[in-house]
């Protein structure tokens, strides 16, 4: 894969390019809780962006997208949001450099990937971290990961038009293979956590269906957990988020919430629950516990926060019939994409066979079926 899409850069531009990664990301526990200050757990894998690039004295910014065989380009001038929706990734990201106050001279650029689209594994992430790092190590301008994470996502807000949390950028760019990553996404401390998957494997399902009502219903999650927050700070003035709510907060309340906020509350303030204890049980490597923590995780964004939609639901439901299936739930933003499951080893071909036997795609396909590696985070590939 690197070498194709530096091929690429050196057909199109005709010169030698620096090159640099950027992962996917699973998340074992912990979702739509970023956005409320709560905690969360992904990881970086083995499935990633590539970039090649340049600097140029065109004056221009020129971007090839390997994988769709479409390029763009615009004056550095002229930074601004685009009618090529895959552009606006990378000017969103160059965008940030800038209003940081930092000169980005033109460049050229190709990317592509095996990081799957609209998966839930977050290659949009992928295709923000990548460019920042690039950019920052193409030009020296010597900006901290965490400095970098947060351009990241305020691409994917200003020009992707979708308020998400941190996770995704932040598992991208700080990954590391062999450990998931605790993030407290209110301090952004985080902690490597070792994960011993000697006798274990994580095994997405995708369920072909693609998150088209993502991005409109997850900014309404977001301003229902804020329609929470506003009522519970009426009463208690410790509460700034969803992350410093408890259940009896929400129950001394429960009439003004209505059904709706009440649910969506609930969700997010065990669903942080379930990723402390999860952490607990990990530590224990009680793999066994912290499974039934991922299906637990699963009937909430179902049931509670309505995430989830019928695929990702018969999913989990044929992983809870297999012998050696620990745990499984939808991942990421939702309404399509991906289950995660935690199975064992011996058991992923069992696994494998009753998915192919119990499920097909809306086009009548049997689902791709990834099993995932965790890798390191964002970096430079070395010639
Ligand atoms: C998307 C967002 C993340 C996070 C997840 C849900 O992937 O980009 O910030 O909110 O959904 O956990």
């Amino acid at each position: 894969m690197n070498e194709q899409i530096k091929n690429k850069f050196r057909e199109i531009f005709g010169c030698e390019p620096q090159m640099f990664r950027a992962p996917g990301r699973v998340n074992l526990i912990g979702e739509h809780t970023d956005y409320n200050c709560g905690f969360v757990l992904p990881a970086a894998v083995d499935k990633m962006i590539i970039f090649a690039v340049k600097p140029n004295n065109v004056n221009k910014f020129r971007f090839y997208a390997n994988d769709l065989g479409e390029s763009f380009e615009t004056s550095v001038d002229n930074i601004a949001k685009s009618d090529t929706a895959w552009a606006n990734y990378l000017l969103g990201v160059v965008a940030q450099f800038v209003a940081d106050g930092h000169q980005v001279p033109a460049f050229d650029c190709v990317f592509g990937g095996n990081v799957p689209l609209g998966a839930g594994m977050s290659s949009s992430a992928a295709i923000e971290v990548g460019m920042a790092f690039a950019i920052n190590e193409m030009f020296g301008l010597g900006i901290s990961r965490l400095k970098m994470t947060k351009f990241a996502q305020m691409a994917e807000h200003e020009y992707a038009g979708v308020n998400c949390g941190i996770m995704d950028q932040f598992a991208s760019m700080h990954g590391k293979a062999g450990h998931v990553v605790r993030l407290d996404c209110r301090s952004l401390d985080f902690e490597y956590f070792p994960l011993d998957m000697t006798n274990y494997r994580l095994v997405l399902v995708n369920t072909g269906v693609k998150h088209e009502l993502a991005s409109s219903e997850y900014n309404k999650r977001r301003a229902e957990c804020e329609a929470g927050v506003k009522i519970l700070q009426k009463y208690y003035s410790g509460v700034s988020s969803l992350r410093d709510a408890t259940m009896a907060m929400l129950d001394a309340h429960s009439n003004e919430f209505g059904d709706v906020v009440y649910r969506r509350c609930s969700y997010i303030v065990e669903e942080n629950d379930r990723l402390i204890d999860g952490c607990k049980a990990l530590a224990d490597n009680d793999f066994a516990a912290f499974g039934q923590f991922m299906y637990g995780s699963h009937e909430g964004l179902s049931r509670k926060y309505e995430v989830s939609c019928p695929e990702l639901d018969k999913l989990v439901a044929i992983a809870r019939t297999v012998l050696g299936v620990l745990g499984s739930r939808m991942m990421g933003g939702g309404f399509g994409g991906c289950t995660i499951s935690l199975v064992e080893k011996l058991k992923v071909a069992d696994f494998e066979c009753a998915i192919k036997a119990g499920y097909k795609t809306p086009d009548g396909s049997e689902p791709d079926i990834y099993e995932v590696v965790i890798g390191d985070g964002a970096g430079r590939i070395d010639s």
